[in-house]
């Protein structure tokens, strides 16, 4: 079993998918009086997944509702085009697919530059290796453990061996690097996920769809993740 870093805290960060889009920002007040540490932006261009979300101007737009930090999680053809606008648009960390970047280093860097943190991404198909020359430039690396695209699927616990490697092999390097998962992630699942090593937990159906509500939700999940 792999251990969280003293350094990395747990944190509950709600997805907007399955949100009433037609009151965004009354959603994310709601999940920051939840109890959640960051509001999960899945940004879907119809292209890189076949599904469709919202634009910066959207995510702009509900900036202004709360305080908590915001993350994009670009599921985008063309992530260095659409990162600025995310970075402009209020989001304090990018998270690009390494699928869809060609230059990841250059990307990474161009994230940076705009004053933001920076995050790889990973499929569930896609091994470690495409990262460990870039890992000195995230701050967070996002497992899927789901393929990317829809919310309400099953979480592949296959993904927990790739965690572990990796927070293994950041711990070797003395890298303090949040490990994040996203999908399928409920209160069945977060322990097995604690234990292979993720310390960044985005819950969507889980938080929306809890009988008692999303802070019930939240404060379970974050309960289990600690006591894992
Ligand atoms: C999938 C998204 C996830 C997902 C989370 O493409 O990145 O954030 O919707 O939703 P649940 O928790 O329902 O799997
Ligand atoms: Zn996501």
């Amino acid at each position: 079993m792999a251990s969280n870093s003293d350094a990395l805290s747990i944190e509950i960060c709600p997805s907007i998918l399955p949100a009433d889009f037609s009151r965004l920002g009354e959603e994310v007040k709601m999940l920051e009086d939840s109890g959640a540490d960051r509001i999960h932006w899945d940004v879907m261009d119809g292209n890189f997944v076949p599904n469709l979300t919202v634009g910066p101007d959207v995510v702009a737009s509900c900036r202004k509702c709360v305080t908590i930090p915001f993350e994009a999680h670009l599921m985008v053809e063309d992530p260095d085009l659409l990162a600025p606008l995310y970075v402009e648009a209020g989001c304090d960390l990018i998270m690009v697919h390494v699928e869809s970047v060609r230059h990841l280093d250059r990307t990474l860097n161009e994230i940076l530059k705009l004053g933001a943190k920076a995050g790889v991404t990973l499929n569930p198909s896609t091994p470690l290796e495409t990262i460990e020359n870039v890992i000195h430039l995230v701050d967070q690396v996002l497992i899927m453990s789901v393929n990317p695209g829809f919310g309400g699927q099953k979480y592949l616990a296959s993904q927990e061996p790739k965690i572990t490697k990796l927070r293994n092999s950041i711990a070797e390097q003395g890298h303090a690097i949040d490990i994040e998962i996203d999908g399928g992630i409920n209160e069945g699942t977060i322990s097995q996920a604690t234990s292979a090593g993720a310390n960044i937990f985005v819950a969507g159906s889980a938080i929306f769809n809890h009988p008692e509500g999303p802070a019930s939700a939240i404060s379970a999940l974050r309960e289990i993740a600690v006591n894992t």
